[in-house]
């Protein structure tokens, strides 16, 4: 329909703009707590086999339909299956995900900008209190906050795929690496930073168990941006004569890397502020590692570099989330966006406008669901717990949904649109893929134990939360 499919302009931009997809807020933080508490070492290693094995072959399979098909999740599934109802429902279940999961990482992206607004403002020391995070995320600022982000992703994303996405990946990838890395040399220049990176890096196998590796199976997906139709809706923007292979590989090494590298930019930092932790007192969640407990890590720093010292570093760690969050937030939201480009054959323009701003209204009742809006926030209740529109919203989409549409993924590509046209669209540019083990070692895994994994992870998902049991 219309004006022919953008592409990125290089093989470097569409690699950076899908490594700014995987790398996000689950890198930077989820990873490293998620290592540390479920046993260090043995989890990493549990967490590489999972990238390599079970995730790098979903990947390949979504970035293959995108290709092959060159349209938006919902064209492709349509096009490639010759418009079967049951496919269909694949095309919007992969284009209705990113939109929920948007709300609920945009909430998440307007917390980490006010802190970096905060921090370079000069007040770390408020951020730091305690009783600052509650408050803060109940208070009518977020809006402004929230306004902010929205501008920022949407000035990207109207520039489209080449002068858009590929362009601010390409600024932001390298500037996030440079601090990333000058933040790691910092922090392990602290006292007691080994410590830390003990912590961390030990493996521990007594504490692998079966909620340990399916925790790691679900980061390792989450992480490489999978079963959100985002992969796919970039290799649509590719060009015949690319890597498909090549590229994803890199993707997933440089989002593995990432992860692992922000481990040795948190635990040390953690244990330089106190030598004394254990794992158990590590905050739970991503969420309360980054809004509670490390802006007092760096306002500890100032009685080694001074306030502004310290106030410069947290203002780099908040800078560095906010890119990761912001390439990821790019990617997400582009799925729906390029669906209503194709389907209804709007503009980016005009698809960016209306969904932006069914995005505001549901991002706004998902920010009031801690506490602003007594019905937001007892929204509904099941497995006997209460939960708010926000949990509603991870519970259904990015723990349920997400591992389901990376089952149908494999099955489709394998049993659908057939191993053959998979592998011609895999070797097509990379020779050196085709009839290599692992390109049979794809072909098998994703008709075979990958969509069992995954329904497994499905069905136990559901078992938990509505179940509770
Ligand atoms: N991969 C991202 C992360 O680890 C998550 C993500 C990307 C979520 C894109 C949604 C969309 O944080």
């Amino acid at each position: 329909m219309g004006a022919p499919r953008e592409q990125f302009g290089s093989r470097l931009g569409f690699i950076l703009a899908a490594a700014g997809s995987a790398v996000g807020i689950g890198n930077m933080v989820g990873f490293p707590v998620a290592a540390t508490k479920n046993g260090g070492g043995a989890f990493l290693l549990m967490y590489a086999i999972f990238v390599a094995f079970v995730c790098l072959p979903v990947m390949l399979a979504e970035m293959s339909v995108g290709r092959a098909s060159r349209k938006d999740p919902l064209g492709a599934y349509n096009d490639l299956s010759g418009g079967q109802w049951h496919w269909k429902i694949a095309g919007w279940l992969a284009t209705i995900t990113p939109f929920m999961i948007a709300i609920f990482y945009l909430v998440l992206t307007v917390w980490i900008f006010g802190y970096l607004v905060q921090c370079v403002l000069g007040n770390l020391d408020v951020l730091a209190d305690p009783g600052t995070f509650g408050v803060f995320i109940n208070g009518y600022e977020l809006f402004y906050y929230m306004i902010g982000v929205l501008i920022i992703v949407y000035l990207i994303l109207q520039g489209g795929v080449k002068q858009g996405i590929e362009k601010a990946a390409k600024l932001m990838m390298p500037a996030l690496f440079v601090m990333l890395i000058g933040l790691v040399i910092f922090v392990l220049t602290l006292d007691n930073a080994f410590e830390g990176v003990k912590y961390y890096l030990v493996p521990d196998f007594s504490k692998v168990d079966a909620a340990v590796v399916s925790a790691a199976l679900s980061q390792a997906f989450f992480s490489l941006s999978l079963g959100m139709g985002i992969m796919l809706t970039y290799g649509s923007y590719l060009d015949k004569h690319s890597d498909v292979p090549g590229s994803a590989k890199l993707v997933a090494l440089m989002d593995t890397g990432v992860a692992f590298i922000a481990g040795l930019l948190i635990l040390p930092a953690v244990f330089s502020f106190n030598p004394n932790t254990n794992t158990e007192s590590l905050s739970d969640s991503s969420v309360g590692m980054i809004f509670t407990f490390l802006p007092k890590i760096f306002l500890a720093l100032q009685s080694t570099i001074g306030y502004a010292g310290a106030s410069v570093v947290a203002s780099l760690f908040f800078l560095l989330v906010f890119f990761a969050a912001i390439t990821s937030l790019v990617s997400i939201f582009e799925v729906p966006v390029s669906a209503l480009m194709e389907d209804k054959g709007y503009s980016r323009k005009k698809s960016l406008g209306i969904l932006g701003a069914l995005l505001v209204a549901l991002s706004i009742v998902a920010a009031s669901s801690f506490g602003i809006s007594t019905f937001f926030t007892e929204f509904v209740s099941y497995a006997g717990q209460t939960k708010s529109v926000f949990d509603v919203i991870i519970d259904v989409f990015y723990d349920t949904i997400l591992p389901f549409n990376g089952l149908l993924v494999c099955l489709f590509v394998i049993y659908r649109w057939k191993k053959s046209n998979l592998n011609t669209e895999l070797d097509m540019g990379s020779p050196k893929f085709a009839n290599s083990w692992f390109e049979k070692y794809v072909n098998f895994s994703l008709g075979t134990f990958i969509p069992v994994i995954l329904l497994l992870v499905f069905i136990n998902t559901v078992a938990l939360k509505y179940f509770g049991n």
